[in-house]
Formats: C-alpha cells, sequence, structure tokens
C-alpha cells in the first residue's frame, strides 16, 4: 500500500472540496468514496429497489453493476454520472442504502485498490477506521450544523435545485443521524485523527492546517 491520507466527517463539512486541494498540493491521487456510495444508491434506484428489500434482492443489481472513480469522475456501468448523483434523492438514498452490509463490502476492495499504486488522499465516512485503519494520515473535518446546512443550501442553489434553509437543515441532520447511528461502519473520530471544526475557517485556512499536520508530524 502506498501512503494514504484519509479524512472524514459528516456531510457538508468539507470533505471534498479540501480532499481534492491536498491531493492537487502533494501531487496525490484523490478518491470521494461518497461518490461511490452514490453511484450504487442511483443503480439500485434506477433497477427499482427499496430499502426494505432483501439483501438477495440488491445483490441481483450489484452483480451488473460496475461504478469506478477516475480523475475526480464516479462512472456508472461505463457513464459519467458525477453531476446526476448530487440530487437530493441521491443524498437520501445513498445514506439509506450505505448502512446495508451488502453494499459497504461491494464497495471494500475498490476503495483499497485506489492505493495500491498510487499514493492517495481518501474522503468518506469510515476511511479513517475501516477501510484505511493504518492510513498515514487521518483527518476528521466537522462544522456546525448550521454552517453545513447553509453550504448544502447554496451548492443546490448553484445546481439549479430548489432547496429552503430548512430543508437543508432537515436533509443534513437526518444524514447525520443515520450515518452515525447505523450497526456497520458507522460515522466515529478515530483516535489518532487531527480534528479541524472548519465552521469558522476559510477553505486556505482548513487546508494549510492539514498539510502543515502531514508535513510536520511523522
Ligand atoms: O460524502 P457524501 O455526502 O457524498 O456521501 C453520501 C452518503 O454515502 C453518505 O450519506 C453516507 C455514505 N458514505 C458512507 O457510508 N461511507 C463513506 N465512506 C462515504 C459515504
Amino acid at each position: 500500500m502506498k501512503q494514504v491520507i484519509a479524512i472524514d466527517g459528516p456531510s457538508g463539512s468539507g470533505k471534498t472540496t479540501i480532499a481534492k486541494l491536498i491531493a492537487e498540493e502533494l501531487g496525490f491521487n484523490y478518491l470521494d468514496t461518497g461518490a461511490l456510495y452514490r453511484a450504487v444508491a442511483m443503480a439500485l434506484i434506477k433497477n427499482k429497489i427499496r430499502p426494505e428489500d432483501t439483501d438477495d434482492k440488491l445483490r441481483d443489481i450489484l452483480k451488473e453493476t460496475l461504478v469506478t472513480f477516475n480523475n475526480g469522475r464516479v462512472f456508472l456501468n461505463g457513464q459519467d454520472v458525477s453531476e446526476d448523483i448530487r440530487s437530493k434523492e441521491i443524498d437520501h438514498y445513498s445514506s439509506v442504502f450505505s448502512a446495508r452490509k451488502i453494499v459497504r463490502d461491494f464497495l471494500l476492495d475498490a476503495q483499497r485498490e485506489a492505493a495500491l499504486h498510487n499514493d492517495l488522499v481518501v474522503e468518506g465516512r469510515d476511511t479513517t477506521t475501516v477501510v484505511f485503519p493504518d492510513a498515514k494520515k487521518k483527518i476528521f473535518l466537522d462544522a456546525s450544523v448550521e454552517e453545513r446546512a447553509k453550504r448544502r443550501y447554496l451548492q443546490f442553489r448553484g445546481q439549479g435545485i430548489d432547496i429552503t434553509m430548512d430543508e437543508a437543515k432537515m436533509n443534513i441532520t437526518e444524514r447525520d443521524k443515520r450515518d452515525a447511528s447505523r450497526d456497520i461502519a458507522p460515522l466515529r473520530i478515530a483516535e489518532e485523527a487531527l480534528l479541524i471544526d472548519s465552521s469558522n475557517l476559510s477553505i486556505e485556512q482548513v487546508k494549510n492546517n492539514i498539510i502543515e499536520f502531514v508535513r510536520t508530524t511523522r
């Protein structure tokens, strides 16, 4: 395994933006594991799978599903779905289906393979705890619910998606609860992780904190 810098945190904490910048600065590859879960959720919904369906039903669809991540883009069965996975519906279902063991197992090897030949910055919910427990550096990126809801609101508005601040806050709160309370690989702070609260920090400040942590600690 090559060097891995793993960043976990709740939705809207800024992981994706920060991880991309860190990877660029260090010349590492970058992997957005949330995008993989989103693409899987999209495959399941397209095939009319419901959250209450059995593992066997999910397995039938997963057998026919190929999810890949390349150069910041995510592909579902060869089709670039990078924009389509950023909808309110996929926000919800990616959180729901990611609580299923069969879905997590399906994506585990693909995530680990990303660090076989390239140094990697990876971000998600369990990259510091389950996927890369031996990562060289671990970071937990957080921010207040209000700040994360504001970011989500602005992101959706920027995409032309209609949403109110209240809805954005509900969306974030609901996903926080589900992602942190599930039985398998819940979101939690790894023991050795550097904890950063980005509520009152600029993107540049968060990036610099992490770069300093990576360069100055062993
Ligand atoms: O980071 P994101 O919001 O794009 O992730 C979408 C959903 O995928 C999130 O609600 C929980 C799930 N997820 C996960 O369970 N484990 C990861 N490593 C990344 C995301």
